[in-house]
């Protein structure tokens, strides 16, 4: 079989697979199907300074083939996560990525203070949530800003990667990547949501309480290749790639594409054992295709 480590960064990992940020909790649930460590990576739900609730319900609605979700960061905070939650991620054998978002560049610096002092193995910025009205997608679709949080985080997170997770809501997405590289970012995780919006046509209402959402799942996954690609030939720095992967071949593609290492999301919620499964079923089209290396995958694509 081929090696199937990667270095993200400088954070080396068993595998290329990660479980991305908002779709995996803490782990605790998807710990009663299989052994975290089987994984290279856990994205933990995203955090916040304070604890925070999250949006009104309905916050999450089916599309074809994805979700739209508006759950506003519910999470019980940076520091109840460090007391209570990286322990227990701690016990099993995969690294811990933090997922971090502020409403100012100060929050998202203190947060790095505490991750870094708590031993995280890599933070990942996100300036790029669609569903708040403070930080988020403010941040991430004007390259000065995401500069801004960038130098900040970097500043205050030692010796601990950084990762600016990067919105697709955008219109040049290589310009956002460029200034987080320039900033200091170690790697950028893309995408993020897509913004979107569904509604009842016998209520006139949007499906959403907070009338739109970000929308992911497999129908978003052309979307993500194509991104990925672009800002796989922009920057110098490593790319995690995600949005729609659900099989082997979705991985292989997002590598091919330009990613070191790739993250699974949504469709862990129709299959918990989708990581899993992704992961062989790359290592199989790695293996098919006689590599001695899943890494030979990247950037390996052959643009007509
Ligand atoms: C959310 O909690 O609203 C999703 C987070 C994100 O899309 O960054």
């Amino acid at each position: 079989m081929p090696d199937m480590k990667v270095n993200l960064a400088g954070m080396t990992m068993k595998n290329p697979i990660v479980v991305a940020s908002g779709t995996f909790g803490f782990g605790r649930e998807y710990n009663e199907f299989f052994d975290l460590g089987e994984l290279g990576g856990i994205c933990a739900k995203g955090l916040t300074l304070l604890p925070r609730e999250g949006n009104p319900a309905p916050r999450i609605a089916e599309t074809p083939m994805g979700i739209l979700n508006s759950v506003g960061l519910q999470n019980p905070g940076v520091d109840a996560f460090i007391k209570e939650e990286l322990p227990f991620l701690r016990q099993f054998d995969t690294k811990v990525i933090a997922n971090i978002s502020g409403n100012t560049p100060e929050e998202y610096g203190i947060m790095c203070d505490k991750l870094a002092a708590a031993g995280v193995d890599m933070i990942e910025v996100n300036i790029s949530c669609p569903n708040v009205k403070a930080g988020g997608l403010a941040y991430g679709t004007r390259p000065d800003l995401a500069a801004e949080v960038t130098a900040m985080a970097r500043k205050h997170a030692g010796s601990v990667p950084v990762m600016v997770k990067l919105s697709p809501n955008v219109t040049d997405i290589t310009e956002i990547a460029k200034a987080v590289e320039s900033a200091g970012a170690d790697a950028v995780s893309l995408i993020n949501t897509i913004r979107g919006m569904r509604i009842d046509v016998n209520t006139r209402r949007p499906v959403l309480k907070m009338n739109t959402g970000g929308m992911s799942g497999p129908a978003v996954l052309p979307v993500a290749v194509r991104m990925v690609w672009e800002v796989a030939n922009a920057v110098k720095i490593p790319v995690l790639g995600m949005g729609g992967v659900a099989k082997g071949e979705d991985a292989a593609q997002l590598m091919l594409a330009g990613a070191t290492a790739v993250a699974v999301g949504t469709s862990l919620f129709a299959d918990p054992y989708a990581a899993i499964k992704v992961r062989d079923e790359l290592a199989a089209i790695a293996d098919r295709q006689g590599l001695a290396s899943v890494r030979e995958l990247t950037g390996g694509v052959k643009p007509w």
